[in-house]
């Protein structure tokens, strides 16, 4: 058998800086194989950004493993780690905040195509027309400021900048939730075109079902820094098994309408 692409295991994470101590994640294990999506859904404070963080290797866990393309992901030293990010990718909800102020879009795209060396200097610009247009916005709109972009614009940038580096793993933390419905369905039209025509797989955290049920694959339901229940994501929905699940599912009492079923869709 092969191995997954993501394997994590027994991850266990306590915050101790603040007044009382917070456990965010308790031995949570699951994988993601290649091309597929996994939805994170738990209600706010269940510890889905803490492990979306800390996939990212941007907070240390206190003990657990992960194993991302069958390496120790851990382990890397910090100069390996530079170089193998480029694999793993994070959508953030905030589009304000992850870009730096003054960027245009032609600098977000550009300069992580130029730090990780992906296209020659000759072909940068091609390469960014060409990203911006599988996000579904004219190459003209390179030349603007980041910041003179809509909310849904600016995410479609982030999505394009994390695709630049041609990762095998999308991280997308609530990064539809703040978006209008109708830009939100076209985000998600565009995850799901983009992952059948790159088989790149993603780890989907919402709290929102009816956008989880829209794209992911399988689902892992989350409460309290616990993974509380997982399988295909249909059949946790139709049939969901833990207090946690049932909740999500009230919390969007029309499900069945709010979001077509994007990936079983016909083109
Ligand atoms: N830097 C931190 N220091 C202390 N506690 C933290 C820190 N970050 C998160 N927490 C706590 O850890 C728990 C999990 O937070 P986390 O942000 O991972 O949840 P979440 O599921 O992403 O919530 P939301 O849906 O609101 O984004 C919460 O109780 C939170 O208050
Ligand atoms: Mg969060």
């Amino acid at each position: 058998m092969t191995e997954p692409l993501l394997q994590v295991t027994g991850l266990s994470k306590t915050y101790d800086g603040g007044p009382r101590k917070v456990t965010a994640l308790s031995n949570i294990t699951f994988s993601v194989e290649k091309g597929e999506t996994l939805g994170l859904a738990g209600a706010s404070g269940c510890g889905k950004s803490t492990l979306a963080r800390i996939l990212m290797r941007l907070v240390p866990p206190d003990s657990g493993s992960i194993r991302f393309q069958g390496q120790d992901w851990l382990a890397l030293p910090q100069a390996a780690l530079r170089k193998q990010r480029k694999h793993m990718q994070m959508v953030f909800q905030d589009t304000v905040g992850a870009f730096n102020p003054h960027a245009t879009v032609t600098s977000a795209i550009g300069d992580p195509l130029r730090i990780h060396n992906i296209v020659p200097a000759t072909g940068r610009e091609r390469e960014i027309h060409r990203l911006l247009e599988r996000v579904g916005l004219p190459a003209s709109y390179a030349v603007r400021p980041i910041m003179a972009l809509s909310g849904g614009q600016r995410q479609r940038v982030a999505i394009a900048r994390a695709l630049s580096l041609r990762p095998d793993l999308l991280v997308m933390d609530e990064a539809v939730s703040a978006l209008d419905v109708s830009v939100r369905s076209r985000i998600l039209k565009l995850l799901v075109e983009i992952q059948r025509d790159t088989g790149i797989a993603c780890i989907f955290v919402s709290h929102d079902l009816a956008v989880i049920r829209a794209v992911c694959h399988r689902i892992a339901v989350m409460e309290k820094g616990h993974i509380v229940e997982s399988g295909v994501t249909g059949k946790v929905i139709a049939a969901p098994q833990s207090a946690a699940a049932k909740q999500l599912i009230e919390a969007v009492p029309r499900l069945d309408i709010l979001h077509e079923d994007i990936r079983n869709a016909e083109p």
